[in-house]
């Protein structure tokens, strides 16, 4: 059964352009039916647009402080489109407890770090200052503490020692638009089971299970 995804997006959406790619292939167990950005001026709309997929603005600003409002309209619109599952792409805006558990184990979030490193603003300034090695990006469901919740998937990269925010930042983006379409093609395919509180993945397959930064040079033990 094809699953019917919203993606929520607040800015330039490229991790929505990755999935909406993605999604585009015969064999895919989602269909991206609808983009939301909770801002007018999001890039993302018209690209969104672009790709034939129907986008809409729920401008959070004209809601102020009351998020029970602003998620009526949001959970209305989802409704409309009989939305399944819900995909945040750099949606930059909080949800309440309720909303979040209305959603539950069907709302995943992607954050340019692997955590539980580095969740809130700026992960690439945390991992630059904390001179971590290898930082990357993780695909997770949504629970009500921030950038938390059950692990979907993951994607490692190699820091350098004269990256920069932007310079790590682009190297995560790459991950990130590998991760998020292959971890959405698990949950949508009824791959990923939550028990106690983490993912359990059927069928996965493992890649070199070794990753080293620095590499030495020296002899893989
Ligand atoms: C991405 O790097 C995403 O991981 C991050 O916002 C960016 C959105 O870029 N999300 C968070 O930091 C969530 N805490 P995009 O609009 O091009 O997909």
């Amino acid at each position: 059964m094809t699953r019917r995804v919203a993606i929520l997006i607040s800015g330039r959406g490229s991790n929505m352009t990755a999935l909406i790619e993605a999604a585009k292939a015969d064999a895919f167990p989602a269909r991206i039916v609808v983009v939301i950005s909770n801002k007018p001026d999001a890039a993302g709309l018209a690209k969104a647009r672009d790709a034939g997929v129907a986008a809409l603005t729920i401008e959070s600003a004209a809601f102020g402080k009351d998020r029970g409002a602003f998620e009526a309209k949001l959970q209305q619109v989802l409704d409309e489109h009989r939305v399944d599952l819900i995909c945040l792409g750099g949606f930059m805006r909080l949800f309440t407890a309720d909303f979040v558990q209305r959603w539950h184990g069907r709302m995943l979030n992607i954050h340019p770090s692997l955590l539980p490193s580095f969740p809130g603003l700026d992960p690439h300034g945390q991992a630059l200052r904390a001179g971590v090695k290898i930082s990357g990006a993780t695909v997770h469901f949504v629970i009500p503490e921030t950038d938390a919740g059950p692990i979907v998937m993951q994607g490692a990269v190699t820091v350098h020692s004269d990256d920069t925010v932007d310079t790590l930042a682009a190297r995560v983006l790459r991950i990130e638009h590998r991760i998020y379409p292959e971890a959405l093609r698990l949950v949508a395919g009824g791959l990923v089971a939550i028990e106690r509180g983490v993912c359990r993945i059927a069928a996965d397959a493992f890649g070199d299970d070794r990753l080293i930064s620095p590499a030495t040079g020296g002899t893989p033990g």
